[in-house]
C-alpha cells in the first residue's frame, strides 16, 4: 500500500507538470521543434516497461508505420521489454491473488444466488417506480423500462461465467470471472474488517489506472495544442494516435467497471454469522482458539 501511494503521488506530479509546459506557446515551440527530430516519446523504453509491468496486452498495441513499438529502441531495451511481456504483470498477480481469496468459500451459503435476488428486487422496484410515475408519458416510460432491461443484462455478466468469457474473448474484459467476483465482493463488503485493506488496495489500483489515463489524455491535448494535426517527431499521426491510446491502453478498466454491479448497502444480502465471523478480527488473550 505504501509503494502504491508513492506511485500515485508521483503520477499526480507528472500530470501537474504539464501545466508548466503548456505555458509555452505553440509558436515558441516551433522555434526549436525541428531540432528534436527524430527523437520522440517512442524512445522511452522505461515508459514501455511500466506499461508492460502494469499488464498492457501486447495484442492491443497500436502499430505506427506498420512497425512494432520495439522498433525505435536499442536491442538491450527490446530484450528487457520482451522479458517483461513474458513475466507475470501486476494485473496477472492481482488476478491470482483475487482468485485465491479464501472468503469466496462461503461454506454452504450461496452468496451469488442471494446477490442475484437482491439485484432482481432492486430492478423490479425500479420498474414499479417507472410504471407508477404520473408525470412521464408512455413513450418516456417505455424508454426507461428498456434501460432497466439493459441494466439487467449488464448485471448478468457478473452472475454468468459464460457471458463473462464471451467478453474476455472479445478483449473487453481482462480479469477472470472468479477474480472479478472476488473483487466485487471486496467492494461490496469493504466495511468488514478483513476486507478493508484489500479494498484500499483495489482502490489504489483504480487511482493508478485513472491517473495514467489522465496523463495520456492531458498529454494528447497538450500535443494537439502544440502541433495541431501535424505528425509526431516519432512518425505517428500525433494527436489522433495519442487520443486512441487513452481508452485502448487502460489496464485496470475491469476494476473501474465493477461499479456497474454495485447495489446500495441497504439491499446487500446479510452474511450468515459464520461468514461474518471469519471476516472479522478477533483477539483472545489466551492465544488463538
Ligand atoms: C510540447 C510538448 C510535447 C509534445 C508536442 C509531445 C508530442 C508527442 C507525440 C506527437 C507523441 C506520439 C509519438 C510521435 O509520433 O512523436 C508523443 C509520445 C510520447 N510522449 Fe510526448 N509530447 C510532448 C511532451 C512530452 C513530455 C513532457 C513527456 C514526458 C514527461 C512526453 C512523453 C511521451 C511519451 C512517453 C510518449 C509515448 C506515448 C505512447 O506511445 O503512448 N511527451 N508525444
Amino acid at each position: 500500500m505504501t509503494r502504491l501511494h508513492r506511485i500515485i503521488e508521483i503520477q499526480r506530479i507528472l500530470v501537474d507538470q504539464l501545466n508548466v509546459l503548456e505555458t509555452m506557446t505553440a509558436l515558441d515551440f516551433l522555434d526549436f521543434r525541428d531540432m528534436l527530430y527524430p527523437a520522440s516519446g517512442f524512445q522511452s523504453y522505461q515508459f514501455r516497461l511500466i506499461e508492460n509491468r502494469m499488464g498492457m496486452n501486447p495484442g492491443q498495441r497500436l502499430l505506427y508505420n506498420k512497425e512494432s513499438y520495439y522498433a525505435p529502441l536499442k536491442q538491450e531495451h527490446q530484450d528487457l521489454l520482451r522479458k517483461a511481456e513474458e513475466e507475470p504483470s501486476l494485473l496477472r498477480l492481482i488476478e491470482r491473488w483475487l482468485e485465491r481469496t479464501p472468503f469466496l468459500d462461503f461454506q454452504g451459503f450461496d452468496f451469488w444466488k442471494h446477490y442475484g435476488l437482491a439485484v432482481h428486487d432492486m430492478l423490479e422496484g425500479d420498474r414499479k417506480t417507472i410504471i407508477a410515475n404520473q408525470v412521464s408519458s408512455q413513450e418516456e416510460k417505455d424508454a426507461q423500462l428498456r434501460e432497466v432491461t439493459a441494466n439487467e443484462e449488464n448485471f448478468s455478466v457478473i452472475l454468468e461465467e459464460e457471458k463473462h468469457r464471451e467478453l474476455m474473448e472479445k478483449g473487453r474484459r481482462r480479469l477472470s470471472h472468479k477474480s472479478t467476483q472476488a473483487a466485487l465482493f471486496i467492494l461490496l463488503y469493504r466495511d468488514e474488517p478483513m476486507l478493508h485493506l484489500p479494498f484500499r488496495l483495489l482502490n489504489a489500483l483504480m487511482d493508478i489506472d485513472e491517473l495514467f489515463t489522465t496523463w495520456r489524455s492531458r498529454h494528447a491535448l497538450m500535443a494537439q495544442r502544440m502541433i495541431g494535426n501535424k505528425l509526431g517527431t516519432g512518425g505517428s499521426t500525433g494527436y489522433n494516435y495519442l487520443k486512441a491510446t487513452v481508452d485502448k491502453y487502460r489496464v485496470f478498466g475491469d476494476l473501474v467497471n465493477l461499479s456497474t454491479f454495485l447495489i446500495p448497502r441497504s439491499r446487500l444480502p446479510e452474511l450468515p454469522d459464520h461468514v461474518r465471523q471469519s471476516l472479522g478480527f478477533r483477539y483472545s488473550p489466551g492465544g488463538n482458539k
